[in-house]
Order: C-alpha cells, then structure tokens, then sequence
C-alpha cells in the first residue's frame, strides 16, 4: 500500500513505479530514522502524541536504526522511497501507533533534512580525509626541502625551485578546498524540519526542539525556501567538483612525471598496475582514474544546478533526482582522496637536476643589484641566451667573456650565478622558492590541519 492511496481507485501501475520509486535515497536511511526519532520526540513534548506513544514509537524507531545499522534493514518493492520504507517498518513493530508518525510532516521538509544530514556528516569526513592529503604532501615536502627541480610555466623549464614547494602548492589547494566545506557547514546548519508540505502546520509543532535535539543551530525561517531550495546540496558538489579539479591537476603531473621522458617519481609497485600485453608497463592507473573521475564530478555539478533552474516553488518531483549527483560527486571525491592518498604515500621521487636555462633571472637580477633597469637587464641576458643557444652551448657553458660581451656591466663571477642549487639558495622573496620557505610554509600547514 503506498503512503497516499487513499484518493486513488487503481494501484499504481507497475510502469508508474519502476519509474518513480527512488533507490539512491536509501543511502539516507540511518539520517531518516534519527530524523524521525527527533521528529517523535517533539510530537511527545507538544503534546501531539502521549508520552506512552512516544516512547512506544522511540523504542521501535531503535530497532529500526539498529536494523539500518547492522546493514539487516530490508526494503521492500512496495517501499516508494526511504521514508515510505522506515514508516512502513515502524507500522510492523508497532502496529497502528505507527500511523502517527508522520503527522504535521511532509516528505517535503523529510527530504529536506535527511539530505542536510547526510551533507553534514560526509563534508566532515571529506575534510579529514583532505587534512590527511595534506599530512601526506607535508611529509613529502619535508624530505624534498632542499631537492631543486624546475618549476614551469607553459610547460617551459622556467624557475629552479625545491619539490617540496611544488608538492605544498597542492597542499594549500586541499586546505582552501577543505574550508570550502567548513564553511558550508555553517548554512547547512539550518534544519528545514517543519516546514511541511509547503506552507507549515496547523498542529502546534516546534521546529526548534527538533533542530536542537539534531544539532543544527537555527530553523528555517521560511517553510517554502526550506523545501524547495536545493543550493546547498548544489555548493557541496561544486565544493567537490573543485576539490576534484585539483586532484587532477595533480595526477596529471604524476602522470607525467612516472614517464620515461620526466623520470621524476616511482610509485609504489602495490599501487600501480601492469599491462596485459606490454611486459615492460608499470602505469599510474590510479592517478589516470583520478583525472578521468574528475569529468563525472563536474558533469554532477552541472546536472545539479540544470535541475533547479526551472522549478517553481516549492518541491517538485525532479528534486528526487539531486541526491544520485549529491552522492556522485560525494563518492567520487572521497574515494579518490583515499587512492591519490595512499599512492602518493608510496612515491619515490628521484628527479633530475633543471637546465642552466632556469638561472638566466638570476643573471638578470645580478644586473639589477647594479641599478641596471629590469628591462636592460633581461635584453642583456637575451641576447646571451640567443647567442649560447646559436653556438649549441648551454648557459653552464657560458664564460666571463660572454657575459661582458652581452653586457658590460656584468663581473666575472657573476657566472656563479648560473647554478640550480644557488639559484634557490638565494631565493629570499616571501613565500618562494626556497628551502626555507618549504620549512616555513610546513610549520603553518601543521597548525593548520
Ligand atoms: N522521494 C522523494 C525525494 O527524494 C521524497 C519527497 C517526496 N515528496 C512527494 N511529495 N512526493 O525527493
């Protein structure tokens, strides 16, 4: 029997049903039964149920969450979506006393809340998952301080830098993304419970005591806003859609830098994969899947917004699509900051020295210390570079003789200034390159996660 039969002749068609009846939702069930327990609790203190039936109905939603808990709840065919599944289970513990849950509520404000629920405590779990991230690149940057490697700029060698600040670059990421949910967590702790259908209740309900006894800080002040917005689920997928975007970035780099051609970094045998017909392969599967999932995480995000944008107010049907995006996005993210967690914990990285070529700024800012105008300074050192690059030589080839050739103002031991190691050595600008900074920035990043 479904929830509303009442007004109906026939059954439901079977077409109608496999249609409309919502299986995603059942990963909201343990939210639903402490919804309800709330919910029950509030309808004894009003006085909208006797305290006898309260506690008759407490006592079976236990058994229910215990039910949920131990994975032995059983739906049903007949169960429309989750909430009609614990109500139904609730009428068979506790027979027609049972009945009475349900009343001065909706699915409407049920949905609502479970889903809050759910957001809340799986934006907690991604947050320590992302401190873990950053746990995992700060022991990386630690023992990569002082091993100097090239950074880029359009793919191009262009500054030496320490790894250990191109790895905390990700790590800065992950906090920024990790406050992103941190600060949802403050509008998602808004309880949309007694808000009905649409418009509220003529029974002398107390939203407050429901949101208190579940942890939210404040009600609705709005019965239709609480039910027909979905905004928030919308920021928790853009919230892991972009946590997303930086793990791919990332893995695209670990990508490139497992290749022959970068030779950057050895990854674990137990966290890469073989192939079936190249002997020779070791392939960085997890970090290719990280880049790949990351599609389905902005196509979540897409669909999300896309759903609400031509409902009126207040629910409507379609919204019982949000949860499968909700909970695509939310698994995406979470297991991959678990793989990419975990494999790059089993990094090796050995990667080889930058070219010359990442020093001529340094060369350019020896001129520069002389009072030499930037722009001078840089054609001077170009015309350096372009005539090494003619001769076939690189910069570590170049002399004395061929800096005062490109520029009088340059001193014979301003040849030392062409070395990788130096060039990060004498890197002193806020927040650079350098090793120092590397150890800096890893003490903030400590008190921070
Ligand atoms: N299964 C629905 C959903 O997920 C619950 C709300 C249904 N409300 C209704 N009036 N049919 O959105």
């Amino acid at each position: 029997m479904t929830l509303w039969g009442g007004r109906f002749e026939r059954e439901p068609d079977r077409i109608l049903w496999n249609y409309t009846v919502s299986e995603a939702d059942r990963r909201l069930l343990t939210d639903d039964v402490r919804g309800s327990m709330a919910h029950v609790s509030m309808l004894g203190d009003v006085g909208l149920v006797t305290l006898d039936e309260a506690r008759t109905l407490l006592e079976g939603l236990q058994t229910v969450l215990r039910e949920a808990e131990d994975g032995e709840f059983e739906f049903q065919p007949e169960d429309e979506d989750v909430h009609a599944a614990v109500e139904r289970r609730l009428i068979e513990i506790t027979g027609d006393i049972g009945r009475k849950l349900h009343t001065a509520r909706s699915r409407n404000d049920q949905v609502a809340l479970d889903l809050r629920l759910y957001l809340r405590r799986a934006g907690e779990d991604r947050q320590q998952q992302l401190d873990e991230f950053v746990r995992t690149l700060i022991t990386l940057a630690e023992r990569h301080a002082d091993t100097v490697v090239p950074s880029y700029t359009h793919l191009q060698q262009a500054q030496a830098v320490p790894l250990g600040h191109h790895l905390l670059a990700y790590a800065w990421m992950a906090l920024r993304d990790r406050s992103r949910f941190e600060d949802l967590g403050r509008r998602l702790a808004v309880s949309p419970l007694g808000a009905g259908a649409s418009g509220g209740s003529s029974l002398p309900i107390e939203p407050a005591n429901t949101a208190r006894a579940l942890g939210f800080d404040i009600v609705f002040a709005n019965s239709m806003d609480a039910v027909a917005s979905r905004d928030l689920a919308a920021e928790y997928v853009w919230c892991a859609a972009q946590a997303m975007v930086h793990l791919s970035r990332l893995a695209e780099e670990l990508i490139l830098w497992a290749s022959s051609e970068f030779g950057w970094v050895t990854f674990g045998d137990d966290f890469t994969t073989g192939s079936s017909a190249l002997p020779q392969k070791k392939n960085p599967d997890i970090a290719e899947l990280a880049r790949g999932r990351s599609a389905g995480s902005i196509g979540a995000l897409t669909a999300i917004l896309t759903l609400q944008k031509g409902l009126p107010l207040t629910y409507n049907r379609d919204l019982q699509e949000d949860k499968t995006h909700v909970f695509a996005a939310d698994d995406i993210l979470g297991e991959t900051l678990a793989a990419i967690t975990a494999m790059l914990a089993s990094a090796q990285f050995h990667p080889p020295a930058p070219t010359s070529w990442v020093t001529a700024l340094d060369l350019a800012e020896a001129l520069v210390e002389r009072g030499v105008p930037f722009r001078e300074a840089h054609h001077a050192v170009g015309r350096l570079v372009g005539g090494l690059v003619a001769d076939g030589r690189g910069l570590d080839q170049a002399t004395p003789d061929d800096l005062a050739a490109a520029d009088h103002r340059f001193q014979s031991d301003d040849v030392r200034r062409i070395d990788v190691e130096d060039s990060v050595r004498r890197r002193i600008s806020p927040g650079g390159g350098s090793a120092d900074s590397v150890r800096r920035q890893i003490d903030a990043l400590r008190k921070l996660v």
